[in-house]
């Protein structure tokens, strides 16, 4: 059995960690089969969540597959905060984002608690604070440039896709330090492909012998593929000459040295985290940054004037304000080992909570005006703590959180400062589910003048 079969076999998303809960010890939520309820979050989550807030109140229990497993969803600022705050052996992270398992592996820091995590998570850190993001800085800049000059004038296209193309090439070379053009073409293929699960794969995972057919078995080939050309840039890495004078995230890994060492297999799962994790979450940023710009001239202009004289702070406030408008990653869950109480509410050990980004970004107590785009409540003290939360919060907060904003103001200040950014004819965008994250359904398309 291969690493990647054996991976595969030992994950059981949520299924092995959740207790059996009776509805009456969780808060109300929808009676349908768990497989509806499944089917209507995971595919039909920007129309479902909000009738369920709707319907239920601030909190509401909705049931997932494979075993009609609790999910209770929390929506006010004080819920998020006590979630965050909460003791990392009782709010545990990793079991929430079993669904993950099977692809990023069980070594993955999305997937660890307790000391694992810990331990992970200082060891990672290194290659995402304030210095080294200021060392990539130059490389994304490249990038951009190379990317933008590509683009043709007048000829509208999908931003989704250039921005994709893009921030995979930065994760490929700025993490993983892939500088080879032949194991570089190799990886996109296998990256995208992993990327590109459906839902109903995410679903069947529970069901392992589905691994064996159709949609199952083409991600578990791909999976093997992408592990064999994993494993074969670590140990050229491992006895690379210029180890020492690498800056990319692997390399600064492979550097630790003694019992903190990472082995093959750690590397590869913590490698294919960021690489899945850090890529097209801030494509999509970027692609929604882009068509709400193309949306609106007088924020456009003065976004071209902030890219023109190096304020930052304007381009960051439009990055962050498409991640409130348009929430790439829906809600953060946690797996409660102890009983714990949240905003009043009891709950049982043994259920997985969370805060509800889509619905904390969208409440009019939480955000003026919510439905406009806004990039100014970012600049005047207006977003109050915890009602902004694309990155999760607490001890767990996305660990590259720090490494996309500085990539997408890089980028962004790159392409207004060559084009301006306007919407073809007649175009509009609303979001897609597209597995884990939601997507603009028509590629946020845009063309450049
Ligand atoms: C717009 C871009 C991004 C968004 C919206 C996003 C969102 C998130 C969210 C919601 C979490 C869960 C936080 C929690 O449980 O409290 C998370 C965790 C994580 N993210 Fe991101 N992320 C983005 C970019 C990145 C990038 C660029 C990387 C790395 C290169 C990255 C790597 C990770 C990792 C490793 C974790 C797990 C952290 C832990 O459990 O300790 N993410 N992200």
């Amino acid at each position: 059995m291969t690493v990647t079969d054996d991976r595969f076999q030992k994950m059981q998303p949520l299924a092995g960690h959740v207790r059996h809960l009776a509805p009456r010890d969780l808060p109300p939520g929808p009676r349908w089969p768990a497989l509806l309820q499944s089917i209507a979050l995971v595919r039909f989550r920007h129309q479902f969540v909000p009738a369920m807030h709707k319907r239920y109140g601030d909190v509401f229990t909705v049931r997932i597959m494979p075993k009609g497993s609790a999910l209770v969803l929390f929506t006010r600022p004080e819920h998020a905060k006590q979630i965050f705050a909460g003791d990392p052996e009782v709010f545990h992270a990793g079991k929430g984002n079993a669904i993950l398992g099977p692809i990023m592996g069980e070594h993955s820091l999305l997937l660890q608690d307790s000391a694992e995590h810990k331990r992970a998570r200082k060891l990672l850190m290194p290659a995402f604070n304030g210095a080294a993001l200021r060392g990539y800085q130059s490389v994304v800049a490249r990038l951009a440039a190379e990317e933008v000059d590509r683009w043709t004038p007048g000829v509208p296209f999908r931003s989704l896709d250039r921005m994709n193309a893009l921030t995979l090439e930065v994760i490929l070379r700025v993490v993983f330090g892939v500088t080879d053009e032949a194991r570089l073409a190799r990886l996109r293929p296998l990256v995208n492909s992993t990327v590109d699960i459906s839902p109903a794969v995410l679903l069947g995972w529970g069901y392992p012998f589905l691994q064996r057919f159709g949609p199952w078995k083409a991600t578990v080939d791909n999976q093997r593929r992408l592990d064999e050309v994993m494993y074969a840039e670590i140990a050229e890495r491992r006895a690379a000459p210029d180890l020492g004078e690498r800056t990319d995230v692997l390399s600064q890994l492979l550097r630790v040295e003694g019992e903190d060492g990472l082995s093959d297999a750690e590397l590869r799962d913590q490698l294919v985290t960021l690489l899945l994790a850090g890529h097209e979450t801030t494509a999509t940023a970027l692609a929604w940054s882009l068509h709400e710009l193309g949306r609106h001239p007088d924020l456009r202009a003065r976004a071209r004037a902030a890219a023109a004289s190096g304020d930052d702070d304007f381009l960051e406030a439009v990055l962050k304000e498409a991640m409130r408008l348009h929430p790439v990653i829906p809600m953060v869950v946690r797996h409660l080992m102890r009983p714990v109480t949240i905003g009043g509410v009891d709950l049982p050990a043994g259920a997985n909570i969370g805060p509800s980004i889509l619905i904390s970004h969208a409440r009019a107590d939480n955000h003026r005006d919510p439905g406009a785009f806004r990039p100014e409540r970012f600049l005047d003290g207006e977003v109050a703590t915890n009602t902004w939360i694309p990155f999760g919060g607490g001890v767990r907060r996305c660990i590259g959180a720090g490494f996309s904003l500085m990539e997408g103001v890089a980028v962004l200040r790159e392409v207004l400062c060559r084009f301006d950014v306007t919407l073809p004819a007649g175009a509009t965008d609303f979001p897609r589910v597209r597995n884990i994250t939601s997507v603009p359904r028509h590629g946020a398309r845009i063309v450049v003048v």
